[in-house]
């Protein structure tokens, strides 16, 4: 029956010519979870590695998030193969300089045993950033570096707003790292994508956001990628 199914879904990709669908989220998860979300299709998952929003991060400073290091090991156990992780900068006055932020997040995740494929930096406008766009630009650079350095492949996660607003829309010196682009359109596809940055195509697209979880996980959100 079981064999059957995955047939039935097999053959349904390949006739519709679809790709591939995952889902980020940042809620804890099992093994189980894993497991039974793979069989509803969903076949990559990204989460959080570090982030101000971490319930520790505005107490104590400690932005790592143990949560996303303990899922990124459930989903490996599980047999997930396409793992990534997702890296929201401290950028208040009162957090360490960004490499530091990295350096300690690359660390915690190689401690904890856990592998991701891609460290994805999510370039948005919370917390405030400067209003010196230089400044911005060397923050990123900075963050790029300290993960290259590690050996961590890196990717960027933003839109043309933030982008804009950080960084400056032409600002294309990242050009060459792969970008994943939300926009809450729920469409898999990137027909409305508006080159920017240096991107003339993004290689993955947030399509929802939110959405209606299943498996005992609540809240995800949808990502495709072709
Ligand atoms: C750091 O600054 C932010 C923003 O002003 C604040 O919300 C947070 O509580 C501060 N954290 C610590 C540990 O002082
Ligand atoms: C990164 O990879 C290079 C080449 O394989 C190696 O020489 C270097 O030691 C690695 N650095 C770290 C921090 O793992
Ligand atoms: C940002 O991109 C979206 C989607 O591609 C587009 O609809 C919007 O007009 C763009 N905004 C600017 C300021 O370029």
């Amino acid at each position: 029956m079981r064999l059957l199914w995955f047939s039935l879904v097999f053959l349904g990709c390949i006739a519709r010519g679809e790709a591939v669908v995952g889902f980020d989220s940042i809620e804890p998860m099992t093994v189980h979870a894993f497991q039974c979300l793979a069989q509803r299709g969903y076949s990559f998952y990204i989460t959080r590695v570090y982030g101000i929003h971490v319930h520790t991060c505005p107490i104590t400073g400690q932005c790592v998030d143990y949560n996303g290091i303990n899922n990124i090991k459930a989903g490996r156990a599980a047999g997930w193969r396409d793992v990534d992780g997702y890296f929201w900068p401290c950028t208040w006055a009162n957090c360490t300089d960004v490499k530091t932020q990295m350096k300690t997040t690359v660390e915690a995740l190689s401690k904890a045993g856990a592998v991701i494929g891609t460290m994805w930096l999510d370039i948005e406008m919370d917390p405030e950033w400067s209003s010196d766009l230089n400044v911005n630009r060397q923050v990123v650079r900075d963050l790029v570096q300290q993960a290259q350095a590690m050996n961590v492949t890196v990717g960027i996660y933003t839109n043309n707003n933030s982008w804009g607003t950080i960084v400056g829309i032409d600002w294309a010196e990242f050009s060459s790292l792969p970008l994943w682009w939300p926009r809450y359109n729920d469409e898999q596809n990137f027909d409305t994508f508006i080159p920017f940055g240096g991107w003339t195509l993004p290689v993955m697209h947030q399509y929802l956001g939110d959405a209606r979880g299943s498996c005992g996980v609540d809240d995800l959100d949808l990502d495709w990628y072709p």
